[in-house]
């Protein structure tokens, strides 16, 4: 019996196993191509703490600095931008391990000293022992501040009991707090509530500005505080600096 192949069959077959291997290669790529952006990204954020930890010469290690806290590009800003400019006065939304950094900062220029807002009262506590621990507490003041009611023009929103604040201005400020679990534009309010109250040449950090809402805060900002000039810095989670200028 004479057996013919039957031609069209293989070169079907072939066509289909050639086209999944160029797909699975595609594949592949792309895949290698994320891995090696975010080893490039993990490996920024690594300089960027190595770095940190020279600049603040603290007797231990720094607790660990992903998910949650700010990453430690941006605390490295926190500390550049604090030992050059000396601030008498910081004010920090959100506390956590930014809150050692600045304190630290502030202990190394031999002045100043920093506020925190926290609305958790457990987050509050713990800020406290860990400000204890690095022999911090001098130099810092955490103050519970839970999130109440706050209508800044038309909108509703839950922001820090500013009230409980000492009176008196600001140089420096870190927004990085409360969460977005607490709703849109959560970060919004610090600016009609507290930019008034920053003097001029001040700083202020908003952390996550590549967050989409975060971009909305920052284009509400621009429009009511004409006097602050903003740049974005392109780090991990993206930082909004914002320049206090000078009177509207
Ligand atoms: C973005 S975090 C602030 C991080 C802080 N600036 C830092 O550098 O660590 C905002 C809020 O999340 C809350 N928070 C802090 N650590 C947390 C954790 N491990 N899990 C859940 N919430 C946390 C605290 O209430 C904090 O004010």
């Amino acid at each position: 019996m004479h057996f013919s192949p039957n031609w069209e069959l293989i070169a079907a077959v072939f066509s289909v196993q050639l086209l999944f291997a160029l797909a699975a290669g595609a594949l592949l790529r792309r895949r290698l191509k994320r891995l090696e952006m975010s080893m490039a990204r993990e490996t920024a954020q690594i300089e960027a703490l190595l770095a940190l930890e020279k600049m603040m010469q603290l007797a231990q290690p720094l607790p660990p600095s992903r998910g949650w806290s700010a990453s430690p590009d941006l605390l490295r800003e926190l500390a550049e931008a604090t030992l050059r400019r000396r601030p008498q006065s910081v004010l920090e939304c959100g506390a956590g391990i930014s809150t050692i950094v600045l304190a630290r900062a502030l202990q190394r220029n031999g002045k100043g000293h920093l506020y925190s807002l926290e609305h958790d009262a457990r987050f509050a506590e713990q800020s406290r022992q860990r400000l204890a621990e690095y022999g911090l507490s001098d130099w810092a003041s955490i103050i519970h501040a839970p999130l109440v009611p706050a209508s800044v023009g038309s909108r509703q929103h839950r922001w820090y009991d500013a009230s409980k604040l000492p009176a008196g201005n600001f140089d420096l400020m870190v927004i990085d707090g409360p969460p977005t679990t607490q709703g849109q534009l959560s970060r919004y309010p610090a600016g009609p509530i507290l930019f008034g109250r920053l003097n001029v040449g001040a700083l202020v950090f908003l952390d996550d500005a590549r967050r989409a809402d975060e971009q909305k805060v920052a284009g509400l900002w621009q429009r009511e505080f004409p006097e602050f000039q903003q740049r974005y810095v392109k780090l991990d989670k993206g930082l909004l600096v914002l320049d206090k200028m000078g009177a509207k």
